[in-house]
């Protein structure tokens, strides 16, 4: 068992990481809320894998619960889906002294989450994430939102839970493209913050890898919670886990959403970037090479052929640009990374190939 706190301004909640933990939430929840009747929102997928088991161990600690599913998928986050579950949470008299638990990835966290932040103006949830994306990246930091058809994630909140709980267990179900996807974020971890996860993941492989979970999601998680820390609201450091996003979202939204996943378009990124801050002399010899061996090794691919003047009207409409600049993440080095601000019009030479 492992457990991060992740300390901020106002409260402080953990993450607690262990395998087998999803049938031994029931004897957990007092810890956290004092709540005799919890709505646990998930996906049908996750529902008909996961969604008894926790029932049954919640029921077990003599708590009341109701289970709310919606069909699984991005097309989820939506608006239509926020309303249903407001009117399935009002219909199950779900109050501000109940909590809702999100059971699934991060479409189930984002949307669940963004219903607990403003139903009745905010009712506590607790995340259980199930895909490796959920467990190092969206059920910590607190972001929660809903999709528009005009982009992703435009409606949304900065909303805590009161905890996150993480079983890698669970991850034994998971498809494969889904572990690659998320890999694409471990590695990230890795690059920026973290030689030693670098070290390991470069002698494990997709084989070996399902043993060491816990580790990894630890490694993850701890990167993850100190940098939401020192910035909850996502407006300096925080920055630094975009690397490889800019040209990553730019590959995505090039190739249409859904071509490459979005691990997939940030392997891309990083690798394209780092063979252009290498070139330029800002990244040590050797890092492209070493970076892509890691990504290939992972099922990750390195490169597209889109070319600079392709991706970057995918770069100018990027969300996080802020005026005429945008802010590179830069690896000097595997394990250390720093910003580097650059103008929209120098953009073209650091994501050609
Ligand atoms: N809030 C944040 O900070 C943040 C960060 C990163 C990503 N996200 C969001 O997360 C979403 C992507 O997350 P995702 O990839 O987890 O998507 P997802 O929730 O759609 O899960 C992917 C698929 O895996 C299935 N699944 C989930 N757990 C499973 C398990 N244990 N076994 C078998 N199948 C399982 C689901 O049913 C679904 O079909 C996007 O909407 C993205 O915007 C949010
Ligand atoms: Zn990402």
């Amino acid at each position: 068992m492992k457990e991060i706190n992740v300390p901020l301004e106002k409260e402080t909640y953990s993450i607690r990481i262990e395998r087998g933990l999803l049938d031994r939430c029931g004897a957990l929840v007092s810890n956290v809320t004092a709540a005799r009747h919890i709505a646990v929102i998930s996906d049908a997928q996750v529902d008909a894998l996961y969604g008894q088991r926790l029932e049954n161990t919640l029921t077990a600690a003599g708590i009341h619960v109701v289970r709310l599913v919606f069909p699984q998928g991005e097309k989820s986050k939506c608006v239509d889906r926020l309303v249903q579950l407001y009117e399935q949470l009002a219909a199950a008299e779900i109050t501000r002294d109940d909590c809702i638990i999100t059971l699934g990835g991060g479409v189930s966290g984002d949307l669940g989450g963004f219903a607990a932040a403003t139903f009745l103006r905010g009712i506590p949830f607790i995340q259980i994430p199930t895909t490796v994306i959920a467990q190092v990246d969206s059920s910590v930091g607190g972001k929660v939102a809903i999709d528009l058809r005009s982009g992703k994630n435009l409606v949304g909140s900065f909303y805590q839970p009161s905890a996150v709980w993480i079983d890698p267990d669970l991850l034994q179900t998971l498809p494969q493209a889904f572990i690659r996807d998320g890999m694409g974020e471990v590695i990230k971890y890795g690059y920026i913050r973290d030689i030693r996860l670098v070290e390991r993941l470069e002698a494990w492989n997709e084989t070996t890898l399902s043993s060491h979970w816990e580790e990894i999601i630890a490694a993850c998680c701890t990167i993850k919670a100190a940098v939401v820390a020192a910035d909850t609201r996502d407006t300096g450091e925080r920055q630094i886990l975009n690397f490889g996003h800019t040209i990553g979202h730019a590959v995505e939204g090039f190739y249409g959403f859904g071509t490459y996943t979005h691990g997939q378009g940030v392997a891309i990124g990083m690798s394209r970037l780092t063979a252009r801050t290498e070139a330029a002399g800002m990244t040590e010899a050797g890092v492209t090479k070493r970076l892509r061996r890691l990504l290939q090794r992972y099922g990750l691919p390195i490169d597209v052929p889109a070319s600079a003047e392709e991706l970057l009207p995918f770069i100018k409409h990027d969300k996080k640009r802020r005026g005429q600049m945008i802010t590179l993440v830069v690896v000097p080095r595997p394990g250390t990374c720093r910003l580097v601000p650059i103008a929209l019009s120098e953009a073209a030479q650091y994501i050609g190939k």
